[in-house]
């Protein structure tokens, strides 16, 4: 895998230009109402993007001036991805109403930070680890939500504005891929990172989204052939980092969380 470009991404890291989409067609094209509670879920995940930076930002993940400068863009970038989306659900009818509860702290992160500080004595260069690897999963997981939307809905609009925020997204997956991949290279931190993942991870959106709508999008996008077939390549490639070749994450959780639905599920 090449070098990540980071002067490169940062030079050309600009917000999703809303005027470049024809919103006067949108409601021209049907969107069923399974997509409409799939975009309100991913609306939510973009928007929450400061308070998980929040989060972050009470780690030492930004001593590394590489991460701090991506961080800054990457906010900027998933900010856009979350009023993009805001507009075509506006210019679908259907307005994002008030949220049930105020955004609070992220949960999973928390235990995360507590768990590995409590571990892991040389607690920085280890925890960064863990932030890029699970930065990672969280990424090639959106990335992949987003096409499989795109798919799905089959509507010529959202189809666009899903193409340009996946060009951004690609980006940031292979950022924190390719840091993931140099920091898993010491045994010691793969071992620790590998740990937190297993007992940790859930995907993108747990503790933000209540876990019935997650399970309902991973059903309405992942449950079919192609869908699974996409979410086992999401595990596949992240198998490929150093001491995760046998890392259990979509389709396991899949198969415990939505397995009784998945109707077509030939293996
Ligand atoms: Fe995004
Ligand atoms: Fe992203």
């Amino acid at each position: 895998m090449a070098e990540f470009d980071l002067d490169a991404y940062v030079a050309r890291s600009r917000a999703v230009d809303l005027s470049a989409f024809h919103w006067d067609d949108v409601p021209r094209y049907a969107v069923s109402a399974d997509s409409i509670r799939t975009l309100r879920y991913m609306q939510d995940i973009e928007s929450h993007t400061i308070i998980y930076l929040r989060s972050l930002l009470a780690t030492r993940a930004i001593d590394d001036p590489e991460v701090a400068t991506f961080l800054g863009c990457w906010l900027y970038e998933e900010t856009f991805h979350g009023i993009a989306l805001r507009r075509f659900l506006e210019a679908a009818g259907h307005p994002e109403g008030p949220r049930p509860q105020p955004r609070g702290q992220e949960p999973f992160l928390k235990r995360i930070e507590a768990a590995a500080t409590s571990m892991v004595s040389r607690a920085w260069a280890d925890f960064c680890a863990v932030h890029m690897t699970w930065g990672a999963i969280n990424e090639l997981t959106t990335l992949t939500g987003y096409r499989r939307l795109a798919a799905v809905a089959k509507h010529p609009v959202l189809t666009d504005l899903l193409e340009q925020i996946m060009l951004d997204e690609s980006r940031h997956f292979y950022f924190y891929y390719r840091q993931a991949e140099i920091r898993l290279q010491r045994p010691a931190v793969a071992r620790v990172a590998r740990l937190l993942v297993d007992r940790f991870w859930a995907p993108v959106g747990s503790g933000v989204q209540p876990t019935r709508e997650l399970e309902f999008l991973a059903g309405y996008l992942f449950s079919d052939v192609e869908g699974l077939a996409a979410a086992r390549k999401v595990d596949d490639t992240i198998r490929r980092l150093p001491g995760f070749a046998t890392v259990q994450l979509l389709e396991a959780w899949m198969n415990r969380h939505v397995g009784g639905r998945n109707g077509n599920g030939h293996h």
